[in-house]
């Protein structure tokens, strides 16, 4: 029996009671014989979630890129580690060997402490899908600097904010990005963003589409004559087991975004176990995911994951519509791809297209088929089964979030028998429960509830980045000495679970985590609006759409709606980005209210689901009439 890797269903079963029974011989027999250590751990678990206080490996030194990089130089060195597919698709894919990725990150890494960058220092990575951002993410954690990678689809305002809440001290970012047929001026957004971030001190900037762009004297510098000047020799930065790694943020229901803090030896081991677990990844195999560096999925399972297995992945530029809808299935087959890990939101727009665009494709490489994000509903699933996988390839729908850092629930392929829109069995060493409004777990099987975690893991977030207490309050202490998902899941009669959503204010976009109070901040900003209220409502392709409720200031003047909702919507674009607009705007003359003030959303969310049959006993409320006339007004 093998602990690390599980092929058969008795084999996890007989490793899931193991790693419960005994947490920490468990995880220590994982790390002591897959990874490298410049120094073993005295404790392997101490956690108090009462504080919450978790440290894995206490004691241990390492450093991740060694066991992601340097130890694969001997045995596989001129394997390909990143396979870089470019937006354009008459550009060449660019095959990164190990030996070369050691290379251009030591250098990277070399240019970073020649910049002044140190241990412990926040670096906001701000690039496209291009090699860099890959590079730069490890060159930052060669030398012990913490990367915040921000997604680069976010605005100017969302950059900032993120820069100032970490205090970054440099930037990286490229000249622009290729979208599909468009271009976007990356570095005029970083540029805009500077202008409110007083702790950066420099900019390096990689050439990516020569655009004719500003550098501002002393403080930005172009990347690539500084890589060619670098030594290819950089010492690896010895870490302590819990020092931090990266921050990466994500929305909460309420105020700023939340900068999650990710440490380094129990995030390592994590996200390498349940990459070769979940993906069931051979030496030869190519894998793909098709996520964006600027999310956890990139961070775990593009980067950190698979190079920590010694694995082939994939790196796309590009957008799964240009120059066709067929661009996935055409790579898969140029690559030979055997992983493919993609969201329900891509599976359903492509689904749309029809099979023309999949059929002139040869699909055979394919073995695993994987969905994360949001759940799969059970059309998109069979499409993806019968059209993709052809049958042949088990699907994972992997539950996770960016606070667990690693696949939390998912099938193990050919292990883990596949049930459609349920993500299955827990990973080794994640104990979930099902709590009732009470507080109380909710035993045995065929019921609901929300869906909690009861003991530690080696990749849970350690902290919110400046905010202890926010991250107590967020996930501690709706239910006492648990982890608090935001979703709600059932568990059916074998013991498998099926997630059914968030139960906060949380909304789930195009896979994409969107809390409604930016949001509804944005809107409020606009001179004639007065209160607003954002809820999700189910959309064919992007699993849920953003409907918003908005009132106006009374000020007896007449209000052209249609220029208020292009303007609602630029504002959303500029406080956040593209993907937080609204599709549906209703201007109403209120927002139904408990009497104590607050909004009801629970009402909103109903009259946007068109499902207002029961919508409970509204008289309670502050100003019941407002309910009648926003249901007569609905979009
Ligand atoms: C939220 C976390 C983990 C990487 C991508 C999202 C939802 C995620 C699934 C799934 C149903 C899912 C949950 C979760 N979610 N995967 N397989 N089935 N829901 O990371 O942005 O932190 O979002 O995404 O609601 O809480 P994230």
């Amino acid at each position: 029996m093998s602990t690390y890797h599980i092929k058969h269903l008795e084999e996890y079963f007989h490793v899931y009671r193991k790693s419960v029974r005994d947490a920490e011989t468990f995880w220590a027999e994982i790390a002591e014989e897959h990874f490298l250590w410049r120094k073993k751990w005295q404790q392997v678990l101490s956690w108090d979630f009462t504080k919450p206080e978790v440290k894995w490996f206490e004691g241990a030194q390492l450093n991740i890129t060694e066991n992601c990089i340097d130890r694969h130089l001997t045995s596989r060195p001129h394997k390909t580690a990143i396979l870089f597919e470019p937006n354009d698709p008459k550009d060449d894919a660019q095959h990164i060997t190990y030996k070369q990725l050691y290379e251009r990150v030591n250098k990277f890494a070399n240019v970073l402490k020649e910049r002044g960058i140190k241990k412990g220092d926040r670096v906001c990575i701000y690039l496209p899908m291009i090699p860099e951002l890959a590079v730069s993410v490890l060159a930052c954690a060669r030398i012990g600097a913490i990367h915040s990678v921000v997604f680069a689809g976010f605005s100017a305002t969302a950059l900032a904010t993120r820069i100032n809440d970490s205090s970054c001290k440099m930037v990286i970012t490229s000249d622009g990005s290729y979208r599909g047929a468009k271009t976007i001026d990356l570095k005029g957004i970083v540029d805009e963003a500077l202008n409110e971030c007083k702790s950066v001190e420099s900019v390096l900037v990689a050439q990516r589409i020569h655009s004719d762009i500003t550098m501002k004297d002393g403080r930005d510098t172009w990347l690539q004559p500084l890589l060619d000047a670098a030594s290819t020799i950089c010492e690896p930065e010895v870490m302590d087991a819990e020092d931090p790694l990266f921050i990466l943020y994500t929305s909460g229901s309420t105020g700023q975004p939340k900068g999650m803090v990710h440490t380094t030896a129990g995030y390592m081991v994590y996200a390498a176990y349940t990459f070769k677990n979940v993906f069931q990844y051979q030496e030869d195999d190519v894998y793909w995911c098709t996520a964006d560096i600027g999310w956890i999925t990139g961070h775990s399972y593009i980067v950190y994951g698979p190079l920590a297995n010694g694995a082939t992945t994939v790196m796309f530029e590009g957008v799964p519509s240009y120059p066709d809808f067929g661009r996935f299935w055409q790579l898969v087959a140029k690559h030979k791809v055997n992983q493919f890990y993609t969201a329900p939101t891509a599976i359903r727009a492509l689904a749309k297209q029809g099979l023309e665009v999949v059929e002139p494709y040869d699909l055979s490489s394919l073995k695993v088929l994987g969905t994360v994000g949001e759940p799969i509903n059970e059309e998109a699933w069979h499409w993806y089964n019968d059209n993709i996988g052809k049958k042949k390839s088990p699907i994972v729908d992997t539950w996770w979030q960016t606070e667990t850092g690693g696949i939390m629930i998912s099938p193990i392929p050919f292990s883990t028998p596949t049930k459609p829109t349920y993500a299955t069995l827990p990973m080794p060493g994640i104990q979930p429960a099902l709590m009732n409004e009470n507080g109380q777990e909710i035993k045995g099987n065929q019921v609901e509830g929300r869906l909690c975690i009861k003991f530690p893991w080696p990749s849970m977030a350690r902290t919110i980045w400046g905010n202890h207490q926010r991250y107590k309050d967020t996930y501690f202490s709706a239910f006492e000495n648990k982890y608090f998902t935001g979703d709600g899941a059932l568990r059916d009669e074998v013991g498998y679970y099926r997630i059914t959503g968030r139960v906060d204010d949380v909304i789930i976009v195009s896979g994409h985590n969107l809390g409604t109070a930016p949001i509804e901040d944005a809107i409020n900003e606009h001179p004639a609006v007065a209160e607003s209220a954002i809820v999700g409502f189910p959309h064919d392709i992007k699993g849920n759409a953003l409907y918003g409720y908005v009132t106006f200031k009374d000020t007896g003047e007449s209000r052209d709606h249609t220029n208020v909702r292009t303007e609602i919507n630029q504002l959303i674009t500029e406080r956040i980005g593209p993907i937080a607009k609204l599709d549906k705007i209703q201007f109403t003359k209120g927002l139904p209210k408990t009497r104590s003030g607050k909004i009801m959303r629970r009402i909103l969310r109903k009259i946007a689901h068109k499902d207002t049959s029961n919508l409970g006993d509204t008289s309670t409320l502050l100003n019941p009439e407002v309910v009648q006339s926003i249901i007569d007004n609905a979009l």
